[in-house]
């Protein structure tokens, strides 16, 4: 290739696989990626990779040391379940390590509809279809369902997913605020104008989108006003459960049979990564919407099938969830997630409740900073400590509402929640003093003005 190299000089490269010395330009290819970067780490916004060396229960190593882990989605602890891992090995040695084409191709493994037949039972619906993740079950989903002329409805904090299945589906895009009913019923009413007149055939749909427990803040959407004003602008409902499957319910599928209105809901998506200890997403429904899906949903159809292990191990964890181990791993992480959420100093969490909430609603418990740079200080500073909640920042969540994103698990020991408390009490984040130690060399250089609360800090 020709050197076109600018004033920053031209690099070459060993091209190995053509065994021959390729001089490539790549300066201003180079520069152009190297600005941008700047210009992340210049917002606060940088993110690097920790690497985990090696885990232990609910501790995990990086750089050189085991830290606790406050911050994994693996609420039940499933993902280190002997069960669990017992079934992904056999799951493995019975299927080998891949699946080797999309199952709409090669033929599909019997593993994965046997999981899906348990997702189904486990879900009380006639059918679900499983994905290699939950973000592909979401990009999928939604443009089969919705296209050009149709309407999506997203919750200002709708996850990525939803926002990138929106996207690709073509269809108009309408946010309301977070959880503001009002304001999506004027949509509704909107759209449903938009449709009059039209055939059922060539009717405009409209697709509400929403999570049942937000993956940032950890609160509720209203469910049951959701279903309502649905049902009365003939429009559809999607509920993502990815925060709530195994949490919430007497059967603990979630926060939409906790209210009582799954039934009503056309179509709810979970995931099979966060308290199933797996990997993979999963959509249950009725089985022509799963038949449907089966032929329209584009991840499904143009990409390899889940491993065998992710299914096998789903399939256990499923199992362990609806039995009365599982009933007890729920009870547990709720008692953890309570004993925190207790201590927290009033506004240190979002909450409305005077003085602050005293019982978990949420395994995610956002501690809101507000700005970025700041809450990095203050994640590196529990780091210093031995604890692991790493700050969340814009695109995660908007700018200004950077946050340490907590999170609680059924595996976490009374020892571990009272280090946890010992570290967040170091930061300010919860009353009470502090260890000498901790506020002389830990927070030592933080000032109230690090976090949002206007509480002191134990290092004032
Ligand atoms: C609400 C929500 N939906 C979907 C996903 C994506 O799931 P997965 O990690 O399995 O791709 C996530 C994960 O971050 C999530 O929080």
């Amino acid at each position: 290739m020709a050197n076109r190299g600018g004033g920053l000089g031209t690099r070459s490269f060993w091209n190995k696989r053509n065994h021959g010395f390729k001089l490539a330009d790549v300066t201003a290819f180079e520069s152009e990626i190297e600005r941008r970067l700047a210009e992340i780490r210049q917002r606060g916004l940088h993110r690097g990779l920790r690497r985990i060396d090696g885990i232990a229960g609910t501790r995990v190593a990086i750089s050189g040391r085991f830290v606790l882990n406050c911050c994994s989605n693996d609420y039940l602890g499933l993902a280190g379940h002997p069960e669990v891992v017992e079934a992904a090995l056999k799951a493995t040695k019975d299927y080998g390590s891949g699946s080797r084409a999309s199952r709409s191709i090669c033929g599909s493994l019997a593993l994965h509809h046997a999981l899906e037949e348990a997702l189904a039972e486990f879900e009380n619906t006639e059918a679900a279809l499983s994905f290699s993740s939950g973000y592909t079950t979401a990009i999928s989903t939604i443009p089969a369902l919705v296209g050009p002329g149709d309407v999506v409805v997203l919750d200002k904090l709708a996850h990525g997913c939803h926002v990138d299945g929106a996207r690709l589906s073509g269809a108009k895009l309408r946010v309301y605020p977070h959880n503001d009913l009002e304001r999506l019923e004027e949509i509704l009413a909107w759209a449903a104008q938009r449709a009059q007149g039209t055939s059922p055939s060539n009717r405009p749909r409209t697709l509400i989108i929403t999570e049942s427990v937000f993956s940032m803040d950890g609160d509720h959407a209203p469910l049951r006003e959701l279903v309502d004003l649905k049902d009365r602008y003939g429009a559809w409902l999607m509920v993502d459960e990815a925060h709530a499957t195994g949490l919430y319910g007497p059967r603990r599928t979630g926060l939409a049979e906790e209210l009582g209105v799954a039934e009503r809901i056309e179509v709810r998506m979970g995931t099979l990564g966060k308290a199933l200890g797996s990997a993979g997403g999963y959509i249950c429904g009725t089985a022509s919407l799963i038949e449907y899906l089966v032929n329209k949903a584009r991840s499904f159809m143009f990409s390899t099938a889940p491993p065998p292990s992710a299914a096998g191990a789903a399939m256990a964890a499923v199992r362990v969830v609806a039995s009365e181990e599982g009933r007890r791993l729920c009870d547990r992480v709720w008692a953890n997630a309570t004993a925190v959420v207790s201590q927290l100093r009033p506004g240190v969490q979002k909450s409305g409740i005077p003085g602050g909430p005293t019982a978990a609603s949420s395994l995610i418990i956002p501690l809101i900073i507000g700005d970025e740079l700041r809450a990095v200080e203050v994640a590196n500073a529990l780091f210093e400590r031995g604890i692991f909640i790493p700050a969340v920042r814009f695109p995660t969540v908007p700018r200004g509402s950077a946050r340490l994103r907590l999170t609680m698990t059924a595996a976490h020991t009374e020892s571990d929640v009272a280090e946890l408390l010992a570290g967040l009490r170091s930061v300010g984040l919860i009353e009470g003093q502090c260890g000498s130690e901790a506020s002389e060399t830990v927070v030592g250089n933080l000032s109230p003005a690090h976090l949002h609360t206007d509480a002191p800090t134990c290092a004032a």
